[in-house]
């Protein structure tokens, strides 16, 4: 599988939408995701294959730390291992600006995303009650970057 991994545009935000509305109970809006992508682009990535993005992932600098606040990979390509790929990428790239941590929320209950997270290096820091708006807790998650 030839896939392209690149900063996006907002032209592709349309395409990170769908996969949004795809993967999430609760999806960011479409204004929400162009504002991400505007802003932070340069620390943010997709994976591109066949001309069609198939996995997002958008995180902000603040200060010494990269705030991964959206993950995806297209419903159709999940397994494949581009989730623990793109997750490789994000930490390598905040690792080659300087950053010394990378750190995210991800619902109590999202196993799958848990185990990718953990898998990768990340260590649960915190539980923050009723973080998401839908009532859900967040458990903080975060890796040190050597
Ligand atoms: C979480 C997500 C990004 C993983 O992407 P993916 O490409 O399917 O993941 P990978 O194939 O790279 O798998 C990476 C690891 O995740 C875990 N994982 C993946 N699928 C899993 C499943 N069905 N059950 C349990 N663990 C699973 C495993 O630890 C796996 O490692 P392994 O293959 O060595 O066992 C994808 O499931 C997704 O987009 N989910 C919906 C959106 C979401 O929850 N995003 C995270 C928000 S915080």
């Amino acid at each position: 599988m030839k896939v392209k991994i690149r900063n996006p545009g907002i032209t592709d935000v349309k395409q990170i939408y769908e996969i949004e509305k795809l993967s999430f109970d609760h999806p960011f809006p479409s204004n929400v995701i162009f504002i991400q992508v505007f802003l932070h682009s340069d620390t943010s990535l997709v994976i591109e294959y066949k001309g069609k993005v198939i996995a997002y992932a958008i995180a902000a600098k603040e200060g010494k730390r990269l705030h991964l606040l959206n993950f995806a990979v297209h419903p159709e390509y999940r397994g494949l291992g581009l989730g623990k790929l793109l997750l490789d990428r994000i930490l390598r790239l905040a690792k080659k600006k300087g950053l010394k941590e990378v750190y995210l929320e991800v619902e109590h209950d999202n196993e799958i995303a848990k185990n990718l997270y953990r898998k990768m290096g990340f260590k649960e820091i915190k539980v923050i009650k009723g973080y998401y708006h839908w009532g859900k807790d967040a458990i903080v998650m975060a890796k040190r970057l050597e």
